[in-house]
């Protein structure tokens, strides 16, 4: 018997059987069915499971009560995601529970395991859609009015899975009951396969955020219209992917566009309009407005037979975070002298973090790889990390 044999079934949910990614975005049946799957795998175990105002699931070891220490992750992916991104956080917090009880471990104070809702922000727009709303970070009348590609309202999908949206946002009764927080995650690098390291953590969260491009065109005749006759998006979209491309490489940051839309999108038709998404992120903010401005402002440059205007608006933006250092002393007095490292990559944590003292602990990726379906991790370092996290929650919860 292993360690993950409940992570079994969660296999199967949501996987593109061509691509081997997963598709689990939010409040689509896939999503629902890995909910189902944690609030059965924590029922089994005993636990008392509850659902907040703002869609995420709670699972209580020892009654539900203050200074609890709160474990988790998500189980929502990105578009053909792997299958460790999220969900190793909440499968290793069910398997170090297994393992303290199978030590005879008692909680000496609430253990509470978190599912958080959308973290990804894959269908929506905006990452950390739980936490932020959790936390009073994101405004709940925008967050219940944000619309996915078929025009659906998050409300709309939230009750139509059943979940009420009219309690979102701020939520500090449910938060308070936290006295710190410790996400275990996929490393999303090298960092730790360089070191040779099975488990690290975390000191820092880059900042970050979303930009989303719209430029119009004019939709006109692939074959007909001259050349010198164009207002094509599309050209514009390129100078978007360069200019990103060069202000990352300016600012020592990293900036992507992952994701477009291009309306109608037919072979021989100039696009009469296309949604762009930049994600861009900096070792600091100064390093990611300065490289954010860079791209705003070669796109207000004026392109012959380029898209006709260019609307920007901000989807997202995460402050830098830097994890409590007293939590992370702590972590590391039980664990050893692991590898600390920060991180490029957004994560509850560390919305959680402007709130409770906050910690990361990293399960090294071989690769690096992530957002992507050939994330992996060895049965190995997966114990390696179910054990670690068993002796955090040990130190934390069980003396
Ligand atoms: C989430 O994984 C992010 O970093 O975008
Ligand atoms: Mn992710
Ligand atoms: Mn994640």
């Amino acid at each position: 018997m292993s360690a993950f044999d409940h992570w079994d079934a969660l296999w199967r949910i949501g996987r593109d059987t061509t691509t081997g990614g997963y598709r689990r975005f939010a409040w689509t049946p896939a999503e629902l069915e890995c909910r189902q799957w944690f609030e059965e795998e924590a029922r089994r175990r005993g636990l008392e499971v509850e659902r907040d105002r703002n869609g995420n699931i709670w699972a209580w070891w020892g009654r539900p009560g203050p200074s609890a220490v709160g474990l988790g992750s998500h189980l929502d992916s990105v578009p053909d995601g792997g299958g460790y991104d999220g969900a190793l956080g909440v499968a290793s917090a069910l398997a170090a529970i297994d393992l303290l009880k199978a030590r005879g471990a008692e909680p000496s104070r609430p253990v509470a395991l978190v599912s958080f809702s959308d973290e990804e922000g894959a269908r929506f727009g905006v990452p950390c859609l739980g936490s932020q709303l959790m936390t009073g970070a994101l405004d709940p009348a925008r967050a219940v009015g944000l619309v996915d590609q078929e025009g659906m309202t998050l409300g709309e999908a939230m009750a139509a899975a059943g979940w009420d949206p009219g309690g979102l946002g701020r939520d500090d009764t449910g938060l308070g009951r936290l006295s710190m927080f410790v996400e275990l995650h996929i490393e999303q690098g090298r960092g730790l396969a360089e070191d040779g390291a099975p488990v690290g953590l975390a000191s820092a969260i880059w900042p970050h955020g979303r930009w989303r491009f719209r430029l119009r065109g004019e939709a006109n005749h692939a074959g007909t219209t001259a050349m010198d006759e164009r207002h094509d998006p599309m050209l514009s979209l390129a100078r978007l992917v360069q200019g990103a491309n060069h202000e990352a490489h300016r600012c020592c940051g990293v900036a992507t566009v992952g994701k477009v839309h291009v309306e109608p999108n037919g072979t021989n038709a100039i696009p009469s309009s296309i949604d762009a998404w930049l994600d861009a992120r900096a070792p600091d903010e100064g390093g990611l407005d300065d490289m954010v401005e860079g791209v705003r402002s070669a796109m207000a440059q004026p392109l012959a037979g380029g898209a006709r205007s260019v609307e920007v608006v901000q989807e997202s933006y995460t402050r830098a975070v830097h994890f409590d250092d007293a939590l992370r002393d702590r972590l590391r007095a039980t664990l050893g002298d692991v590898p600390v490292l920060p991180t490029a990559a957004g994560h509850d944590a560390g919305i959680l973090a402007s709130r409770v003292p906050t910690a990361m602990l990293f399960v090294r990726n071989p690769d690096g790889v992530s957002h992507s379906p050939d994330e992996r991790i060895t049965d190995d370092d997966c114990h390696a990390g179910v054990e670690a996290l068993a002796r955090v929650v040990e130190d934390l919860a069980c003396r």
